[in-house]
């Protein structure tokens, strides 16, 4: 690779990663890229790192514009490892740079680091660093997605480095949004988008919607978006912000996902004539078998549908281990505005649905109650109550569907 020009001046550095495809835990399959950006100024500014396997990659792309040593300043606006653990490799080759940071990052940083001897500078909301014609200015966005995490926009440019929000894991030969599109599709990239939030950014809706309120009452004109993962927003970035703040709202498409797991096929058999009941009713389905899909997708395919139905056989009067799995993970991202119910099937003792049951109640979503369950296997009558639930299940998706619009 070879640095992209974003603006003049203001370069991406970063490296591509088609190989990841276990992303602590989160299944990347279009591999992702690690952004970071260097600013040519009279104090040349590096903005982010990179994945340590990839040190040699950036400092490589800041070669081919500027000796590392000629760096001043770094701003580490996240201290999660793809992103800083190349730090200790540059600050060797540039010992006389100050790091510009958030007071937790520098909390973080000291404990993956040995800083001392390190120069740091904590920096806050509102903050600014006069790099020479242009200027850095600070926002932090605790919890978007670690405490430490902030964005710095520079401002002549009116370029806003966005960190992990508006990203994706997506690796392409494209840096930009506008060459993206052209290359795949406007759907791929959203769908690219929404993976990504539903998997990382989902709990953090409530801070996402205060946090652009935040950057219109400062005014910040934005003319460019760039994240620290995958492509950046120049063609339109208004719309980038305009999804984040539907997804913060809770916009879904009106749809069901069907999300199952299954022993000896039972369950999965009660799948064919749910679908076809919530057809009937014209609501789109999507059925994911979770032993056969990674959970990120799942959780991206839960988050795209209005309503959701999960299926489990019992197990030791219980959920199915991969249903629990899925379940537990859903739990953590705090989901909220989706209508869910239950369906599985069962030997001589039910349990997985009454189970699934008390893991979605704790969640506090919108509850279909008395899901369908059958008994060993679906005989013609239990297919035709799965049939039954489905399209009821539908019209109450419908109905919770309409109170969003
Ligand atoms: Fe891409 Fe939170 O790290």
């Amino acid at each position: 690779m070879k640095p992209i020009e974003l603006k003049p001046g203001i370069y991406w550095v970063g490296a591509i990663d088609w190989a990841v495809r276990d992303f602590h835990g989160y299944v990347t399959p279009n591999g992702t890229t690690y952004n970071n950006y260097l600013v040519l100024d009279e104090q040349v500014t590096l903005l982010d790192t990179v994945k340590h396997d990839f040190s040699d990659v950036t400092i490589r792309n800041i070669r081919h514009l500027v000796d590392p040593a000629e760096i001043k300043h770094i701003v580490i606006n996240h201290i999660e490892n793809d992103h800083v653990t190349s730090i200790a490799e540059i600050m060797h080759m540039t010992p006389n740079a100050t790091i510009h940071i958030s007071e937790k990052g520098k909390k973080g940083l000291d404990r993956f680091f040995d800083t001392s001897g390190w120069r740091v500078n904590i920096v806050k909301t509102g903050d600014t660093l006069r790099i020479g014609k242009r200027t850095l200015l600070f926002l932090e966005t605790p919890m978007l997605h670690w405490p430490d995490s902030m964005m710095t926009y520079v401002r002549e440019d009116r370029i806003l480095i966005s960190q992990d929000a508006f990203g994706q894991h997506y690796a392409s030969a494209a840096r930009f949004d506008d060459e993206f599109i052209s290359c795949f599709s406007a759907a791929e990239l959203n769908d690219a988008v929404i993976d990504y939030y539903a998997n990382i950014l989902m709990p953090f809706g409530t801070l996402i919607k205060t946090k652009i309120a935040e950057v219109e009452k400062l005014g910040l004109e934005i003319d460019m978006i760039a994240p620290d993962h995958g492509i950046i927003w120049r063609k339109d970035p208004s719309n980038i912000l305009r999804m984040y703040l539907d997804m913060a709202n809770g916009k879904a498409d009106l749809r069901v996902a069907i999300i199952y797991d299954t022993m000896w096929h039972s369950t999965e058999r009660m799948t064919v004539p749910l679908m076809q009941g919530i057809k009937d009713e014209e609501v789109d389905v999507k059925v994911v078998k979770l032993r056969a899909n990674p959970i990120s997708l799942a959780v991206k395919e839960f988050w795209k549908a209005r309503g959701c139905l999960i299926g489990s056989p019992t197990l030791n009067n219980g959920m199915f281990p991969t249903v629990a799995q899925f379940l537990t993970y859903l739990k953590g991202l705090r989901p909220k505005n989706r209508l869910v119910g239950a369906f599985g099937s069962y030997g001589w003792m039910g349990g997985a649905v009454s189970s699934i049951y008390k893991e979605l109640e704790k969640m506090g979503l919108a509850i279909v109650e008395d899901g369908v369950q059958v008994v060993y296997k679906p005989s013609p009558e239990d297919e035709r109550r799965c049939y039954d639930f489905g399209r009821e299940f539908a019209k109450k998706v419908k109905e919770y569907h309409e109170t969003f619009q």
